[in-house]
């Protein structure tokens, strides 16, 4: 297969396994394409995109930009904080407003879940979920399973926990959804109170103890907790938090095998990981980052490729 069977990335759930190899297997050529002097291509030459972030970002933000720009596509940005949303007008309007500039492809980080979805079923432009509220994240699950994949050769028959506030967060479901896809073995890790009650619809088993968890995994995803989007204590503080959850050298050290750490970003040191861990050879974490770009590359390319030119 040499197309991707959606005409937009709205989440992973959308995705069939093919397109996920599909996406890496385009993400493989990028990736060796900017490590090179001559780091750009003129692939998206014809193309313009939109990057709407209504939510604060840095790494996706970044790298969609620098993604696009190495594809060398027109790109406009937007950023919710300085705009006329302030006035009051509407998300449709808003992003007509920037289609009638004649926009081609709409990346989207949003509040509200489903946001994404909302634009692709009433514009007429590709939509790239770059986040949207606690419901998916689909590039950072992407370049999460890809690094994976190049640490281990594979992602299949793998072994992942993913640890901290599931509740909350869309890269979680995100990656869960990917993980599965591609053959892995997927379970979470962290307090009750954060876990999703839908767990076991999404098949995916909880650990409560975090030793038990990282004795199992191969690979630790962990997560930052969001304070921000909790509207209650879902624990007494972030201490006791980082006592019973925080993974720093002494925990490492006490495991009887060698495990790989990844984290999403931005991390909450001394929280959820120590920095003797973050930036430890476990740590993949700027791989991740790394990848991020090849994968958003990959993504634009083959979104592209799906727009008919007048
Ligand atoms: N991983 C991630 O989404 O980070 P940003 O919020 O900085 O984009």
């Amino acid at each position: 297969m040499n197309n991707l069977s959606v005409d937009h990335l709205l989440g992973i759930k959308y995705l069939e396994k093919s397109d996920i190899e599909l996406i890496f297997k385009t993400a493989d050529n990028f990736k060796k394409i900017i490590s090179q002097p001559i780091k750009k291509v003129p692939s998206l030459r014809d193309i313009t995109i939109a990057n709407l972030f209504f939510e604060n970002s840095t790494r996706t933000k970044l790298s969609f930009e620098l993604a696009e720009k190495r594809l060398s596509a027109d790109i406009i940005n937007f950023s919710s904080v300085s705009s006329s949303i302030k006035k009051g007008e509407t998300l449709l309007d808003t992003v007509n407003n920037i289609l009638a500039m004649k926009v081609d492809i709409v990346v989207i980080r949003h509040p509200n879940p489903g946001a994404s979805v909302f634009l692709s079923r009433n514009i007429d432009a590709k939509i790239i979920n770059a986040g949207d509220g606690t419901h998916e994240h689909p590039t950072q699950a992407l370049l999460d399973s890809y690094s994976i994949r190049e640490k281990y050769g594979e992602v299949k028959g793998k072994k992942i926990v993913v640890i901290g506030d599931i509740l909350h967060s869309r890269v979680a479901l995100s990656n869960i959804f990917c993980l599965r896809k591609l053959g892995a073995e997927v379970r979470v890790c962290g307090p009750s109170s954060l876990m999703p009650k839908n767990l076991e619809s999404l098949q995916v088993e909880h650990f409560s103890d975090l030793k038990e968890a990282l004795e199992w995994c191969d690979v630790a995803n962990v997560l930052r907790i969001q304070l921000e989007r909790q509207d209650v204590n879902y624990f007494p503080s972030l201490r006791e938090y980082a006592m019973v959850y925080g993974i720093d050298k002494n925990v490492l050290d006490g495991l009887k095998k060698d495990i790989t750490i990844m984290h999403p970003g931005p991390i909450n040191r001394g929280v959820e990981l120590s920095s003797d861990v973050a930036d430890s050879s476990h740590s993949i974490i700027l791989d991740q980052v790394e990848n991020g770009v090849a994968i958003r590359m990959a993504v634009l390319y083959l979104l592209a490729g799906k727009i008919k030119l007048n």
